[in-house]
């Protein structure tokens, strides 16, 4: 029996593999069993309503999706009102992934959703600040360090803090994160992109950039998450690309304590499924007692040979 559980802090979650935020809905209890996933990751919901960006919002390229669609939502009475009941009627822990223009009203959102039934609060920071020029705050190590230390401040939750892939400083930016009293991070958000349609000469999307995901990412992210999980203590969950067992593997080998997974839903609605299946598969076939001793096992250059005896499956 291969133990699958994992722990992201105080949360342990029966196992590391969970929904990317904004890529899953109540609708998919049609084509798999809820209770299997390690735990739920809402769409990001702001404080009031919002509509979402201009149409086009999707497009699809080679391994990958551009999307803009933005941060529609129904606002917080509609989540207390009705998300929060649903998801109360399933056993794994209910992640709600917030976002705000300010640090402050970030705050005021995670005191208002600090509440039973919520399990941790996992920050979508990859949004812009109105505070600077309307720069992603995860894109500077200074403005990530502002909104989480409030962000901490204002809830008693296990606090998530999702990083943006566009950053040239994601190292500091992690660091920052952690030092300002995050329990872990999500590494990362879409990687800001672009596609132009050729009968027309316009870009495809209407809000002109869209941010890429879907396989084509997968080895820049698990680069990122490599490099995270090296800059911080706290756990880092890997998102980007994944739509395998092998891609989860990978992910957990660079780092990981946990995947999300997005893009991949759209192609098969019930992939989460089969990767928490495959998982176990993988461990059984190397006699690995628990999936956690995969976390940050990568080899290095220097190591000569495997020191894990169960690298080689076997036949
Ligand atoms: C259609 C769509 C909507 C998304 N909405 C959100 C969102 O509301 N909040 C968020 O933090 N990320 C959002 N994302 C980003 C995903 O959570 C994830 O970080 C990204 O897609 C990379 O994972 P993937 O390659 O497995 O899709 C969205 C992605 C897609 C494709």
């Amino acid at each position: 029996m291969t133990d699958l559980s994992v722990r992201i802090g105080s949360l342990t979650l029966a196992n590391p593999v969970m929904p990317a935020s904004g890529t899953f809905a109540e609708g998919l209890d049609k084509v798999m069993d809820f209770n299997r996933l390690g735990a739920f990751v809402t769409k990001t919901i702001t404080r009031e309503l919002r509509a979402g960006n201009p149409l086009p919002r999707v497009v699809e390229r080679a391994g990958s999706l551009i999307n803009s669609i933005g941060i529609p939502s129904k606002g917080v009475p509609y989540f207390l009102d009705h998300t929060l009941p649903y998801y109360a009627g399933y056993k794994p822990p209910l992640v709600v992934s917030i976002s705000a223009p300010t640090a402050e009203q970030f705050a005021h959102l995670a005191t208002e959703l600090t509440r039973p039934g919520i399990a941790a609060i996992e920050a979508n920071i990859s949004c812009p600040n109105i505070e600077e020029d309307g720069k992603a705050f995860a894109m500077r190590a200074a403005s990530t360090e502002t909104v989480v230390r409030q962000l901490r401040a204002a809830t008693s939750l296990p606090l998530w803090v999702k990083l943006t892939p566009n950053t040239g400083e994601l190292p500091e930016v992690a660091r920052a994160a952690e030092g300002a009293g995050a329990d872990a991070l999500v590494v990362a958000n879409t990687i800001l992109a672009i596609a132009i349609d050729l009968q027309t000469f316009k870009p495809c999307l209407g809000n002109i950039m869209g941010g890429l995901s879907g396989p084509a990412v997968k080895p820049i992210v698990l680069r990122q998450v490599y490099q995270c999980s090296r800059a911080v203590k706290i756990p880092v969950i890997g998102c980007g690309g994944i739509s395998t067992t092998e891609d989860a593997v990978e992910y957990l080998l660079a780092g990981a304590t946990a995947v999300q997974v997005g893009t991949a839903t759209f192609v098969q609605p019930a992939a989460m499924i089969g990767i928490i299946d495959g998982l176990k598969r993988f461990c059984e076939r190397r006699d690995i007692p628990r999936v956690s001793e995969l976390i940050g096992a990568v080899l290095n250059e220097e190591a000569d040979e495997p020191e894990l005896a169960w690298v080689a499956p076997r036949q």
